[in-house]
């Protein structure tokens, strides 16, 4: 598996010319998924005891089984939150690959870490937290947020009454699913405030002035959100700051999705009070083009999520020596050996400059605005509310939620574009409704329209 030899330079060459015109391709196939037993049907057994060989296992990829993927980056793949990673950025994901690079200890990953530090140093500077804060990054999200409870709930059991109790945050409906099942993952409870809209500071209030002493005792955090991942929305984070800084709580911001519009000067203002977070949660891979995958955790004080993630084993105490001293990603956050998956948006960032991550960021949000006017203009359909950053939430007049799924079947189907149903609360129940997320700089208007016309 170690050799040198024509097989694998050939292999190495095939690879690089698949990478070229996938790097190249400006509208990949849309992919539809296939079932296993059809998947297996066509490759047949793949791990074999002296195996199939590369150019074989090549071909059937190619031919199959990323025709059963959908490509994120799709201009027309609106659902969800899409992603678009540079091609600057996918191309040195492949050189990080190359790289060997163990990114948990600057002893031996001080070049790589130095690269994403110096990627982070920016993006702490979108955030206006003070002098001190830094960040590392994660594999997602999720992970982000999970290591920022974490720090969260072993800062507020430095108390000695709260050891051995069990934690309360409290955030929104709107906030992400990962908030609540990272809670289940330390064992905290959540409670939340009941709206899907803005969580203003009064709403705040009013949840915290409900609970019971028991219940106050034990709240060591709250969760707010910086772009809902449904619709867009910015909690009134300023308000959200004032109370904890007021009630001595834990102050996380989840800009997992929102947080690339902090580059954003035309939305940078809704972000007010930011600057305020004891953590803030931002994820490259949805709206800062970074391949998958590649989340960030930022921290006020980092010392504090040191004392909560550094990871203790007589293997590891050559790190903590002098001589092996730098910045160790691994104190940071839940994980011990990483990718330095910061190192492709380091790359495009040094290549393009910060103005072009702004643009390409406005013009996702340019893009929602224009698809409002667009759904305005249109008789069949209507929003459902103004767009906020870069999601649009709108109905079509009288669909059932039968008529969204077979249009988006249809529309997946023929390979022509990825948009999904959302549920959004009206009156007193849940519509379904067509929802846009739009990341790709390169979707046009007419993407835009032709999705609207699908639906005549
Ligand atoms: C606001 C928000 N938080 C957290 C997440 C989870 O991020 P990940 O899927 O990278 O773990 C998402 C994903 O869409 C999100 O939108």
């Amino acid at each position: 598996m170690y050799d040198i030899d024509m097989e694998s330079v050939e292999m190495t060459l095939d690879v690089m010319k698949y990478v070229l015109n996938r790097i190249t391709s400006v509208s990949p196939e849309l992919g539809h998924p296939k079932s296993e037993e059809e998947l297996r049907a066509l490759v047949g057994e793949t791990i074999t005891e002296e195996g199939i060989g590369g150019e074989r296992a090549f071909q059937l990829f190619k031919d199959v089984l990323i025709k059963a993927t959908v490509p994120i980056d799709h201009p027309r793949h609106l659902a969800f939150v899409p992603a678009s990673p540079t091609r600057a950025s996918i191309m040195f994901d492949l050189v990080t690959s190359a790289s060997s690079i163990h990114g948990a200890y600057w002893m031996e990953g001080a070049g790589g870490i130095f690269c994403e530090m110096e990627a982070m140093k920016w993006l702490v500077s979108l955030t206006g937290l003070p002098q001190g804060a830094f960040g590392v990054f994660t594999s997602g999200g999720t992970a982000a947020n999970l290591s920022a409870m974490v720090t969260a709930r072993e800062n507020w059991r430095k108390n000695p009454e709260n050891i051995g109790q069990k934690g309360l945050m409290i955030t929104s409906v709107g906030a992400h699913s990962s908030i609540k099942s990272m809670a289940k993952v330390i064992d905290a409870d959540v409670l939340l405030v009941e709206t899907e809209d803005r969580m203003s500071q009064e709403d705040l209030k009013e949840k915290i002035d409900s609970l019971s002493p028991e219940q106050r005792k034990r709240l060591f955090a709250v969760v707010a959100t910086g772009g809902t991942t449904n619709a867009g929305i910015i909690d009134d984070l300023d308000g959200v700051a004032g109370i904890c800084e007021a009630e001595n709580l834990w102050f996380h911001v989840d800009a997992a999705y929102g947080g690339g519009a902090l580059a954003a000067d035309s939305v940078r203002h809704l972000f007010h009070g930011i600057e305020r977070a004891d953590s803030i949660t931002i994820d490259p891979h949805k709206w800062l083009f970074s391949p998958y995958d590649c989340g960030a955790i930022i921290y006020k004080n980092p010392e504090l999520a040191k004392e909560a993630h550094s990871q203790e084993g007589s293997y590891l105490e050559i790190f903590k020596d002098p001589g092996a001293h730098g910045f160790n990603p691994s104190d940071y956050q839940i994980q011990l050996t990483r990718r330095v998956r910061g190192l492709p948006l380091w790359f495009s960032l040094a290549m393009h400059g910060t103005d072009k991550y702004k643009s390409s960021v406005e013009q996702g949000i340019s893009l929602a605005q224009l698809a409002g006017e667009l759904i305005k203009e249109n008789p069949n359909v209507e929003l459902v509310r103004e767009p906020s950053l870069s999601c649009v939430l709108f109905r079509r007049k009288g669909w059932t939620p039968d008529d969204y799924r077979n249009w988006t079947y249809k529309n997946h189907r023929e390979g022509f574009a990825l948009v999904t149903p959302t549920k959004w609360r009206t009156a007193d129940d849940f519509e379904t409704i067509a929802r846009f997320c739009f990341i790709n700089p390169d979707t046009t208007k007419e993407d835009v329209l032709a999705i609207l016309n699908s639906m005549d």
